[in-house]
């Protein structure tokens, strides 16, 4: 598909317009060899070599970045008066249109898909498409066996609300047990109120896979990276 080539530069997040405007005009852009005398001219980025002061484009049409989200971030694209996970987004991966895929509290922690791919993010969310999110609750007190079923059968939640079918185990019996939970859908504190539904309480909450992909735990809580094309099939993966 052709675009303008000053919109198409604009989109990898690096440069303004006007900046590609002032560009073309110094010379400094060329396609497929030639230099560019307007800015405005239509190319298809993924049949011609675009360059900028003689370094090729790696032109995405897309970006998907893993952040470790920290505790006080709220899951939104921009806030007036909050830090969003939008914002801690480095400048070499920032382009217009990043938002989170999907929400985690204020105070949950870890996996969060940013992306500016909208049906991927649709496809990645839909409880229909059967992706599981997967959990470490921190809970107040152990799973028992009645708990275990339930959460097989779909729970309650305290306002009527039915859960599909969802997975739990625990992980450790410790003084500070944690479960590991597996739902598909994103119902608002959805993992809290099932814990709730059944007389417990999750103290701390980690998401730490989507889909069939890892958390990268060489990410520090706050630093992103981007996924690679295959960690994104990993991602899609039904599981
Ligand atoms: N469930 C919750 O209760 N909170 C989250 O942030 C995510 C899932």
């Amino acid at each position: 598909m052709t675009e303008r080539l000053d919109k198409l530069i604009a989109s990898q997040g690096k440069l303004s317009r006007s900046d590609v405007k002032k560009m073309v005009k110094s010379s400094r852009v060329t396609v497929d060899g030639a230099v560019v005398k307007s800015a405005d001219i239509k190319v298809d980025a993924d049949k011609s070599v675009i360059s900028v002061d003689g370094k090729a484009l790696n032109y995405k049409k897309n970006i998907y970045i893993m952040l470790n989200k920290p505790q006080g971030v709220i899951s939104a694209s921009n806030d007036k008066t909050q830090k969003t996970v939008v914002d801690l987004v480095p400048p070499e991966l920032y382009r217009d249109g990043l938002f989170p895929a999907g929400r985690l509290d204020g105070d949950t922690v870890g996996f969060v898909l940013i992306t500016d791919d909208g049906d991927f993010a649709h496809r990645i969310l839909s409880p229909k498409n059967h992706i599981m999110k997967t959990y470490h609750a921190t809970l107040r007190s152990p799973l028992t066996e009645e708990d275990i079923s339930a959460f097989k059968n779909g729970i309650e939640l305290s306002d009527g609300t039915l859960c599909l079918e969802a997975e739990v185990r625990m992980l450790e019996k410790t003084d500070e047990p944690i479960a590991e939970v597996k739902i598909c859908e994103g119902k608002y504190h959805q993992v809290k109120r099932m814990f709730a539904a059944l007389g417990n309480k999750v103290l701390y909450l980690k998401r730490v896979r989507m889909g069939g992909l890892d958390l990268d735990e060489s990410l520090e809580e706050g630093q992103c990276r981007e996924i690679t094309a295959e960690e994104l099939l990993l991602l899609s993966e039904k599981n």
